[in-house]
């Protein structure tokens, strides 16, 4: 291995490094500085020997600090590397099983310093997704961009429940509104290859992403068109319409923190405590619904019992919050 260029391993754990939280962003030239990121350039013989058993030591000492953390501290180292992990993957295009397998494999200049500024973005708050351009949902790889919400796992929930009610054996027209990747739309055709799925979104940028996704994951049974909630929507007596809408209230201070800063407002924020859109939904809804077909409603962990009372106002029947696996209220439904 030649010790002035960084391996796989090294990377990731450089970048751990840099990423765990309360590291401060470091400014082009405190970068340019790193030592052990000096690839290509001419390192004497000695200084690659003293850097090589440094890093050594590092990787002992950090194995030692690590089982001494509390578990608190263990999950955001845990959720540093984690992160590096993903860069490193990013910046090599490879998988993680490829880095698992190929520790030693060397990171060319550009790569390092691809690296270098991936880390500086994470640094500076912004998601992953935004960074890598790609986030995995349910069974699908779908592009991201600030167009649009980054998919979330809590959403697969309202995958589940949407499948569990369903024959899934007929040949059903489903509808998803506000589409953003096509996260919920897409799922459901990859699902349900007899199946039509529609899918919309108000937001041009988000339109274009979720037609590349459909296409990048090769899915033709789905349909996503413009349409702000039900202007443009084809009249198909639908088998079921689901729905992740913006359910933040104005103002929610989480808007302020994590990925929700990169994300558009547009994505996130409703009117009326957050519960505007699903309002509007709700009340839309049944006349594009078959009799007895469900809507399914994605919401805030506290809005669960708003959601039940909003459905029963427009005169749903069989009512029914579930919770997600953190034990918070997430998907409401209601039948026609
Ligand atoms: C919370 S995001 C959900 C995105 C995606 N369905 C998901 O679960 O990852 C809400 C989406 O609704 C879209 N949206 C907001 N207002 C809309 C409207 N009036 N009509 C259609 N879509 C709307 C936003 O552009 C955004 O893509």
């Amino acid at each position: 291995m030649k010790s002035n260029q960084l391996s796989v391993e090294q990377a990731i754990s450089w970048a751990t490094e840099q990423l765990k939280v309360g590291e401060q962003p470091k400014d082009e030239e405190d970068l340019k500085d790193e030592e052990d990121l000096r690839v290509g350039e001419e390192l004497k013989n000695e200084e690659e020997l003293i850097l090589e058993e440094k890093l050594k030591n590092e990787e002992k000492l950090k194995a030692k600090q690590y089982h001494a953390m509390s578990p608190q501290a263990q999950v955001e180292q845990q959720s540093a590397s984690v992160d590096a992990s993903y860069l490193v993957s990013h910046v090599l295009d490879k998988s993680f099983t490829w880095l698992k397998t190929w520790p030693e494999s060397l990171l060319s200049q550009s790569q390092a310093e691809r690296l270098q500024a991936c880390v500086k973005r994470r640094q500076a708050g912004e998601p992953i997704a935004y960074i890598t351009g790609v986030k995995d949902f349910w069974t699908l790889t779908l592009k991201t961009n600030p167009s649009t919400l980054i998919p979330r796992a809590e959403t697969e929930l309202l995958i589940e429940q949407t499948l569990a009610q369903l024959d899934t054996k007929q040949a059903l027209n489903l509808l998803d509104l506000g589409t953003g990747t096509g996260a919920i739309a897409l799922s459901l055709a990859k699902e349900l290859p007899n199946s039509q799925v529609y899918g919309c979104d108000f937001q041009k940028g988000a339109v274009e992403l979720a037609i590349e996704n459909a296409q990048f994951n090769q899915l033709e049974n789905v349909h996503i068109f413009q349409s702000n909630w039900f202007s443009l929507v084809p009249k198909l007596d639908f088998d079921a319409i689901v729905a992740n809408p913006p359910y933040v209230e104005p103002g929610d201070p989480h808007l302020l923190q994590g990925d929700l800063v990169f994300e558009p407002n547009s994505a996130l924020v409703a009117e009326d405590n957050g519960l505007a859109d699903i309002r509007n939904i709700a009340n839309e809804a049944r006349a594009y619904l078959k009799a007895d077909a469900p809507l399914l409603l994605e919401h805030g962990y506290n809005q669960g019992k708003q959601v039940r009372d909003i459905l029963q106002q427009y005169g749903y029947s069989k009512i029914t919050t579930i919770a997600d696996l953190d034990n918070n209220d997430r998907v409401t439904l209601g039948f026609k």
